[in-house]
């Protein structure tokens, strides 16, 4: 029996099957409020077994891109339940991508014009946020040098997911998965070359560096159970400005030790190989390496699912689901231009190409306007 369309019971939860929509970014909250097209792009993509919403900020300060929904404030939690009861009322399950960019922002969209905040005071070398150009006017913009976060302010900005976990459940989401991937504000606590700090939270040693990532989780599993919380997490990723460094293996395989030990619903991770380096040779050995670490992690979460996602196709998503390499398979660009992509991928049917031109910004178009295969 093919197990990729089969249910599997995720935390207790059960999932009507094992294909993941990885979260992305559309920036069509005007706003900062998920608005009712999106919680119809959500509903129409309600058969797949998990959503993951688009990178939802948990802060003002966390922000790095305008018109991204977020989960602070009243008005956002109002706005994101459209969404969760439209994709629950489908039989679908959804959980919230809680994002804190850390440095990857920029000034003209941080609370009074402040620079952006960071595990570092090290710039994202070739960062790009989306905020104000001088003319006022929306647009990209340079990343720009951060300020560190003091010792207290870790403490506060963990109490901020926290407060994000618990507002994502009131707004009706299933779980929360904390964004540690992608060059954001984990990920420049966990990296050595990019960590510059000299308290407990310093590169001087791997539990010092893990030290954030991990009282974030804490934190969030104190709040709204570890049935609620998932990771994301992109080892040998070089997304805005992460070098890579000698203990990649040894990081990763200590952090989700970790979370096997807390037991928490999922740990996803993004191969990045194919999504920004391009398919050269050192893609190639990236997904090698990346193929390695999912057979330690695999060992290390005895009762945690473990997610993969980039370049994932029906023929990879059978086979890794079936050799027990993963448990569910994440899909993002098949999502933007396939609503019904788990009925193309179990029925065979011919897959749509996304435009780029829309992926993020604009109107309805390129967002809730793909047909599902039937009706072309
Ligand atoms: C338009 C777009 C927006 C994305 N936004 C996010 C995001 O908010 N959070 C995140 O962790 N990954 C984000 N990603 C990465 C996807 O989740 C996914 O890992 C990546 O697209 C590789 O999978 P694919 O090859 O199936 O597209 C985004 C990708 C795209 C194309």
């Amino acid at each position: 029996m093919n197990q990729l369309f089969q249910p599997y019971t995720l935390a207790g939860r059960t999932l009507a099957n094992r294909v993941v929509m990885a979260p992305m970014t559309r920036s069509r909250a005007p706003d900062d409020v998920a608005t009712e097209a999106i919680a119809l792009y959500y509903a129409q993509r309600a058969t797949a077994g998990l959503i993951v919403s688009e990178g939802t900020p948990i802060s003002r300060e966390g922000q790095g891109y305008l018109f991204n929904p977020g989960i602070y404030t009243k008005a956002q939690i109002d706005g994101w339940r459209l969404a969760t009861q439209s994709v629950r009322a489908l039989g679908g399950s959804m959980f919230a991508q809680l994002w804190h960019v850390g440095r990857v922002s920029h000034p003209s969209i941080q609370p009074d014009g402040k620079a952006p905040v960071s595990g570092s005071s090290r710039i994202a070398e070739g960062g790009m946020a989306y905020g104000y150009l001088e003319d006022g006017q929306p647009g990209m913009v340079p990343t720009t040098v951060p300020r560190q976060l003091t010792t207290a302010e870790v403490t506060r900005v963990v109490g901020d997911f926290a407060d994000a976990a618990a507002n994502a459940v009131e707004a009706g989401f299933d779980g929360v998965e904390i964004h540690g991937a992608n060059g954001y504000l984990l990920e420049q606590f966990l990296n050595p070359l990019v960590n510059d700090r000299d308290d407990r939270y310093a590169a001087d040693s791997m539990e010092n560096r893990l030290r954030f990532a991990l009282e974030v989780v804490d934190a969030v599993i104190a709040r709204v159970g570890r049935e609620r919380v998932g990771i994301r997490l992109s080892p040998y990723g070089r997304l805005y400005g992460m070098p890579h460094y000698d203990e990649i293996d040894a990081t990763y395989s200590a952090l989700v030790k970790a979370l096997g030990e807390r037991s928490i619903a999922y740990v996803h991770i993004m191969d990045q190989s194919g999504f920004i380096i391009g398919a050269d040779s050192t893609a190639n050995s990236v997904a090698e390496k990346i193929h390695h670490l999912l057979r330690v992690f695999r060992a290390d979460l005895p009762e945690t699912a473990l997610i993969l996602a980039g370049s994932m196709t029906r023929k990879r998503a059978e086979a890794l689901v079936e050799d027990g390499t993963i448990d569910l398979a994440g899909f993002g660009q098949p999502f933007i231009s396939n609503p019904d992509l788990v009925a193309r991928l179990r029925n065979g049917w011919p897959l749509a190409q996304p435009d780029r031109a829309t992926y993020y910004g604009g109107d309805a178009r390129g967002l809730i306007d793909y047909p599902p295969y039937s009706a072309q």
